[in-house]
């Protein structure tokens, strides 16, 4: 399923590269307009179901991204994370409401847009710089420029030495981490990230969510991250958006003013825990 789509996404890619390499705001607003890098308003989303009533999994979502910002969509399984990252990266139309990144509808995946999965899905027959390469091939850019950037990200990652592995001979957090190069080559604007780090043991995941933060600092990446952990949203977010249970709204915004560069120590800060706790409650879990 998960590789469909990022076939799906990547012809989409293809076809919009070859059709334009910078629609900057065809609607021909000036860019100077204050409006928000991401703008959601009313974003609802049901699913026809044979011989029932359509299933409403997203009922009103409503918030503003800043750039540059990493925001994170925390909420309970099945209340429609997945559903709203798909609709933001235009693998799916919302039944209803406005999805405007840069002041532009949404409506097709968009080239300077990156996504990284729970699955790292890597291709089993390409070596790793192969793999974080291929968006460039789709794009034809696939150039001395284009390898070089795949080998300093590597390196970014602490994958230098490992370029002509293949997935099989890496593990789990590797493959993640290379996943992530592969959506970071083409320098995109908007980092789209769906539970990436859930398939990892506790200690990876952590150190997962530190290069986050390192890469955050050595890219302008805006960054749209889903997961169901408390203290991985507060941890990495500027902003926890938080999700109620399907059919879901947002339960709470909550701005997280916890300094940069973040370190372990601060998940044992009473600031940390009392962010952690109002999560809890927007979640229904604490109160
Ligand atoms: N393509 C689809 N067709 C029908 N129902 C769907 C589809 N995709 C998701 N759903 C339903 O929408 C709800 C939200 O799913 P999802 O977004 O995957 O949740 P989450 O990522 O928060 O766990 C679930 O009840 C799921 O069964
Ligand atoms: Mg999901």
């Amino acid at each position: 399923m998960q590789a469909d789509i990022f076939r799906r996404r990547l012809l989409c890619l293809r076809k919009q590269a070859i059709q334009s390499h910078a629609q900057l705001d065809p609607q021909g607003r000036a860019n100077s307009a204050p409006v928000p890098f991401g703008h959601f308003k009313d974003v609802h989303q049901s699913f026809k179901r044979s011989g029932q009533t359509p299933l409403v999994a997203i009922k009103n979502i409503t918030f503003d991204l800043k750039a540059g910002h990493l925001v994170t969509l925390l909420g309970p399984s099945g209340c429609g994370k997945t559903t709203f990252l798909k609709i933001v990266a235009g693998l799916i139309s919302a039944s209803g409401g406005t999805i405007q990144i840069n002041g532009r509808d949404v409506a097709e995946p968009q080239p300077d847009f990156g996504v990284v999965f729970q699955q790292a899905n890597l291709m089993p027959w390409r070596s790793i710089l192969d793999n974080v390469l291929f968006p460039m091939e789709i794009l034809r850019r696939s150039d001395a420029a284009a390898k070089l950037r795949a080998q300093e990200l590597l390196a970014l990652v602490g994958l230098e030495g490992f370029e002509q592995s293949y997935p099989s001979q890496l593990s789990g957090g590797m493959q993640q981490r290379v996943a992530l190069c592969r959506a970071l080559i083409h320098k995109p604007k908007l980092l789209l990230m769906d539970e990436p780090f859930g398939a990892l043991d506790e200690l990876t995941r952590m150190e997962m969510q530190d290069l986050l933060l390192d890469i955050r600092v050595k890219t302008d990446a805006t960054v749209m991250f889903v997961t169901h952990s408390i203290s991985e949203a507060v941890y990495i977010s500027d902003v926890v958006a938080v999700l109620s249970k399907r059919p879901s709204v947002i339960a709470d915004y909550i701005v997280v003013n916890l300094p940069y560069p973040r370190s372990a120590e601060i998940r044992y800060s009473a600031e940390f825990t009392d962010l952690e706790h109002r999560a809890g409650r927007a979640l229904g879990i604490t109160r």
